[in-house]
């Protein structure tokens, strides 16, 4: 038997990340490692990073400063901490990380972590910068969770089901971190979601950098979509819940669409990232549709799914952007009407083409972001004004901060807190909104919900 030694990984950047650092555990728990919450204390860190945008990578080296004394520290006792730097920036910039950061013991890429044992040992005896792609799929090497592990993560599950993007926006990295876009078969998904309800999950949602470009391959052998991947998923019992992200609106297909119209388990969410509302800035940006083109993409979800509501990204000081064509990108916001939104000032990438070009002043990029901000965040809190009063449901996550409260999240992703008891968990009830806070909304379980729960607290769907 393996001694137990403390692992503690942290995450930046996507849900991609997210479910990476979960798998890295996974892949570590056979050799003893057991996660904790801190670094104090942990004999591995790993650093799980995000090479998206100028800030999201200097946080990583300002982090990696800090745990330096952490680790001189543990020497001073007799100690040894295993620092590692994985994800997009060990992709991006490899070897260089030792370099800046000479205490850095391992980087790996994000298609390498299946190696993490054999990396360790390696470790012993020096440096190890590992970031080949390597030709077989990484899946087919990690062990799956416990059954327990994956409880103790919730009733909500990512799962990747595609990597990697072959679509090349000027402005962007991840062709560059992930590499070309792989999609893995539909019959390992299928059985990855049937372990996940097996342990309780609720709720999954499908990842992959450009998910409905998924074309795994089907048990017929022909290449499904990731309509056929979500009509098949919908049918695995216990799984009441499907979403998918993140999706590009080139492969947004007819069959998709019509996936929201027939799949219940299907949320009437999505996040449909645009970029800009200027076709000339559309194009620049090499994303290969027209602003109205969107918005005819947008119009047929909501005609096939009328309370669907959509969530975007933005990018704004793109270069070269002229105050009309900002004015465009504003207009179009206005013209849909969001949910939420996520919007950020253009940031240049190394070894990206948009890079290359003349860039605009920081203030303007500034000006822009706050005035696009503004506008994002009125509609976000109209959209959750519009909830007052409504019935929507819940699926329950967890105890909440506050004593006697459990939270859990809306068909829309907005976090709902009511006064109830750990049996709700897992259950998916009717809640009547009675309250706006700034982040949250708090409602009261609805009356028929309490007289159609069984005695372990789920409810009985006549
Ligand atoms: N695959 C997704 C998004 C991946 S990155 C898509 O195609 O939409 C997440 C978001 O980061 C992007 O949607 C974009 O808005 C933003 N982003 C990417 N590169 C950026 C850059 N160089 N500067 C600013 N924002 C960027
Ligand atoms: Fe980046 Fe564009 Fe690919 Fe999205 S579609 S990951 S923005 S290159
Ligand atoms: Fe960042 Fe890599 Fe995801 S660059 S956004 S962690 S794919």
């Amino acid at each position: 038997m393996t001694q137990a030694r403390k692992l503690y990984v942290k995450s930046y950047g996507c849900q991609m990340n997210a479910y990476d650092s979960q798998r890295m555990a996974d892949a570590l728990a056979p050799e003893g490692y057991v996660e904790t919450a801190t670094p104090d204390g942990a004999d591995l860190i790993i650093l799980n990073t995000c090479h998206i945008r100028e800030k999201a990578a200097d946080k990583v080296y300002s982090e990696l400063g800090r745990l330096r004394e952490l680790k001189d520290e543990a020497a001073d006792q007799g100690r040894r901490v295993v620092l590692a730097v994985a994800g997009c920036i060990a992709q991006a910039e490899g070897q260089e990380i030792i370099r800046r950061a000479g205490y850095v013991d391992l980087v790996f890429g994000p298609q390498n972590y299946h190696q993490l044992p054999d990396m360790l040992a390696r470790a012993e005896h020096g440096k190890v910068v590992e970031t080949e792609f390597p030709s077989d799929d990484k899946f087919d090497h990690l062990p799956a969770p416990s059954r327990a592990s994956t409880r103790r993560r919730g009733v909500s599950a990512f799962v990747t089901v595609q990597e990697g993007c072959d679509k090349f926006c000027t402005f962007c990295v991840v062709p560059y971190t992930r590499g070309a876009e792989v999609s893995r078969p539909v019959a390992k998904i299928v059985a990855e979601v049937e372990r996940l309800a097996d342990a309780g999950v609720r709720e999954v949602t499908l990842i992959g950098q450009n998910v409905n470009a998924y074309h795994g391959s089907a048990p017929d052998g022909r290449a499904a979509t990731l309509a056929d991947l979500l009509y098949r998923l919908a049918r695995v019992p216990g799984i009441a819940r499907l979403r998918y992200t993140t999706s590009h609106p080139l492969d947004m297909d007819d069959r998709l669409i019509e996936a929201h119209r027939d799949l219940p388990a299907l949320m009437p969410h999505l996040h449909l990232p645009v970029q800009s509302g200027s076709d000339r800035v559309l194009d620049a940006m090499n994303r290969r549709h027209t602003r109205a083109q969107y918005l005819d993409c947008i119009e047929r979800l909501r005609r096939v799914r009328p309370d669907i509501a959509f969530s975007s990204d933005f990018i704004v000081g793109f270069p070269g952007e002229t105050d009309e064509e900002f004015e465009a990108t504003f207009s179009l916001v206005r013209e849909v009407g969001y949910a939420s939104a996520y919007s950020f000032k253009y940031s240049p990438r190394p070894g990206t083409p948009a890079a290359e070009l003349e860039q605009l002043p920081e203030a303007l990029k500034h000006e822009r972001l706050q005035r696009l901000q503004h506008e994002i965040d009125r509609q976000l809190d109209a959209f959750n004004a519009a909830s007052l009063g409504a019935t929507l449901d819940v699926l329950f996550e967890k105890a909440a901060k506050r004593p006697g409260q459990m939270v859990g999240k809306s068909p829309y992703l907005q976090s709902v807190h009511v006064m109830g008891s750990a049996n709700l968990i897992g259950g998916i009830y009717p809640v009547t909104i009675d309250e706006l806070g700034s982040f949250t909304l708090s409602g009261t379980l609805a009356q028929n919900a309490a007289l159609n729960l069984n005695e372990n607290g789920s409810l009985i769907v006549a």
